[in-house]
């Protein structure tokens, strides 16, 4: 009984907001498409080439923001997590002797700015890094350099109590299946056991640009091996396998990531400031503080902060998937009457995306009153994800994680249509 009555009035207070604002589904669309709110998030539109930012696509109309959160900061955090856990086991760390610290590294996807700015910062951290003309510093994975004489790295100098060792990135690779999907797991722990069968003695360290490469790695070799292993992520599995010797990951605060991203389509649709429950309490008390996120304006990005994970703390990070505590208020229905949101997830098979972002949306969506439809990609063609946006007209916003960064154009074409 109790139930029908919360229905029949549920349905009365979206009646009301359908006649006040007009909205998808409603028989009348007034908003057209391209006026619709736009979220680019985990992907940011840019060239996967040069990482110059797309500028057109993040200002598609004056709804549209990306959300992701800030590769360099966590990318430096990941290279001196590594960079203290060799000070602190320098003992024991060089594990044949050779004056050499060897260490391999997982690429997830050479066009990608996280991805990029991981490998950078892993280099620049453990004085691997060469610099081009132009001042950045080259990301490119070397393939096999255990003697060193890529041109892509260096051999890094570390002074530790007097003493000096050397550094070398003895491998690293882009992770791609051969299907084409990259941040591949799989492909990952085929790596792994084959550098570790031709050079295991030699690696003494494995980094990784991502936790599910960086797990798949550990299980493969390292764990048995007793080889530290790090990754970017904090997945749940992640952080559970630090009690194991998982030597560490990144926290890129998805809990805030995956409110922002539905949280600035909210207030779109609401037609109130983009900081509301943002920057701003809302009235039901949501407010995230300049310790979680940024804002840049001239970017129209929204970029959370990362938390280095790691042995000292990992039992606070054990479960990825539970909402930010401050901004865990449900909005009150009839204020922020339900809508229909349109969202896909670039790979179905993708780990971080699956087990930390997408379980964090669906709880979010709840507590926004945002009826979001989950649209999986096959993380090889665009087409896998923009050939399910057929109607547009059904939804009131888009949140979209492109397969390939420089593929905005392909939605935005739609919309405009
Ligand atoms: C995550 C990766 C993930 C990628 C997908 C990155 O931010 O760290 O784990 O594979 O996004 O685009
Ligand atoms: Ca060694």
């Amino acid at each position: 009984m109790k139930k029908k009555v919360l229905a029949l009035s549920l349905a009365a207070a979206m009646a009301f907001s359908l006649a006040a604002c007009g909205g998808a589904g409603g028989g009348e669309d007034t908003v057209a498409n391209q006026d619709k709110p736009v979220v680019w998030y985990n992907r940011q539109p840019s060239n996967s080439t040069t990482g110059e930012l797309n500028t057109e696509a993040l200002n598609f109309n004056d709804d549209t923001y990306y959300v992701g959160f800030d590769a360099n900061q966590g990318a430096e955090l990941q290279g001196q997590m590594i960079l203290d856990y060799i000070k602190a086991h320098i003992e024991e760390i060089d594990r044949n002797n050779d004056g050499i610290i060897g260490y391999v590294m997982a690429v997830g996807d050479i066009g990608h700015n996280d991805s990029i700015a991981r490998t950078r910062g892993v280099r620049s951290a453990l004085g691997t890094a060469v610099t081009k003309d132009d001042g950045t510093i080259v990301s490119d994975p070397v393939g096999t350099n255990t003697d060193g004489k890529s041109e892509f790295v260096q051999d890094g100098k570390l002074e530790i109590d007097g003493k000096t060792y050397i550094v070398r990135e003895l491998a690293s690779q882009e992770m791609k299946s051969s299907a084409g999907a990259t941040w591949n797991d799989g492909a990952a722990g085929n790596a792994i056991s084959t550098w570790s069968a031709n050079f295991g003695e030699q690696i003494d360290i494995v980094a990784s640009n991502n936790d599910g490469m960086g797990m798949s790695m550990f299980n493969a070799w390292s764990n048995e091996a007793g080889v530290p292993t790090f990754g970017y992520d904090a997945n749940s599995d992640a952080v559970a396998a630090i009690a194991n010797g998982y030597g560490g990951t990144i926290s890129q605060h998805a809990d805030v990531q995956a409110y922002l991203t539905l949280r600035v389509i909210r207030n779109a649709l609401d037609g109130v400031d983009v900081q509301t429950g943002i920057g701003v309490a809302d009235e039901a008390g949501n407010v995230l503080s300049d310790k979680e996120y940024v804002y840049k304006e001239d970017e129209r990005s929204f970029y959370a902060l990362n938390v280095a994970v790691t042995a000292e703390n990992y039992e606070e990070f054990l479960d990825s998937t539970v909402t930010f505590p401050a901004v865990s208020n449900k909005l009150d229905a009839e204020k922020n009457p339900e809508k229909k949101v349109w969202l896909n997830i670039y790979n179905s098979a993708d780990n971080f995306l699956s087990s930390t972002y997408k379980p964090l949306l669906e709880k979010y969506d709840d507590l926004l009153n945002l009826k979001v439809d989950y649209i999986a990609g096959d993380g090889q063609n665009e087409q896998s994800v923009s050939d399910r946006l057929t109607d547009p007209s059904a939804y009131d916003a888009f949140a979209i994680n492109m397969v390939k960064t420089d593929n905005a154009v392909t939605y935005t074409t739609k919309l405009a249509q």
